[in-house]
């Protein structure tokens, strides 16, 4: 079955290209699947996610090894001020989310499924703009991705594909994908572990399926 056929390929592409990162753990390695660290786990993915929310990859690896060496635990964190929050953060940008770290209003559906998915390993989605295009081009979906009709629509479909076994590594497949072969424009189609299931491609429309650089 399809949906089969895509999970496989995805999480096979993701063994061999995933990008080696701080807070990145393998599902596969039962060592790091031990109960007492997950909380320290769930810590390092709420940290790293709200940094990468608006800010790329390459820049928040610095930040992120600079903050879990000050703050290791939640319990660490809970005791910085503001004043030393917002100095580790500096460069960042978008400094509302070092607030939210320390008052914890911040944690939406995307942040929760990071979470979840990736420290927990709950069976649940996570959407971003990466997930978005790599979704709509997949599945050829034209939408205006600002409608919240589109993005509820994308939360259920990738409710739908996300892998049972592993849906942390999935979900972050989607968004590796999306920020490495999958990109708003030029997309390295040929790179891509799902291109026999890419409908925008078999229509040469990969470009436009979705508005994703808007969103
Ligand atoms: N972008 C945001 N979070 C990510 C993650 N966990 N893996 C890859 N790209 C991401």
């Amino acid at each position: 079955q399809e949906t089969h056929k895509i999970r496989e390929s995805l999480l096979e592409w993701y063994d061999h290209n995933q990008r080696d990162l701080p807070w990145r753990t393998k599902e596969t390695n039962p060592l790091q699947a031990e109960d007492e660290d997950k909380e320290k786990r769930a810590y390092g993915v709420w940290v790293s996610e709200v940094m990468l929310q608006q800010t790329r990859v390459q820049t928040v690896i610095d930040y992120y090894n600079r903050w879990v060496l000050k703050w290791p635990t939640l319990q660490h964190l809970a005791l910085a001020s503001l004043e030393e929050v917002n100095e580790m953060w500096a460069g960042l940008g978008y400094y509302r989310r070092a607030r939210f770290l320390l008052e914890v209003p911040g944690i939406g559906d995307y942040t929760a499924g990071a979470i979840a998915s990736i420290a927990f390993k709950e069976v649940v989605p996570v959407v971003d703009g990466n997930v978005i295009r790599v979704l709509a081009r997949l599945k050829a979906i034209s939408a205006n991705p600002k409608d919240s009709i589109t993005v509820k629509n994308f939360w259920k479909l990738a409710a739908q594909l996300v892998d049972p076994c592993r849906p942390g590594d999935f979900n972050q497949s989607l968004m590796e994908l999306g920020a490495t072969v999958c990109t708003p424009s030029n997309p390295s189609c040929t790179q891509c572990p799902v291109l026999s299931h890419c409908r925008a491609l078999s229509i040469s429309n990969q470009d436009k399926s979705v508005l994703v650089t808007d969103y």
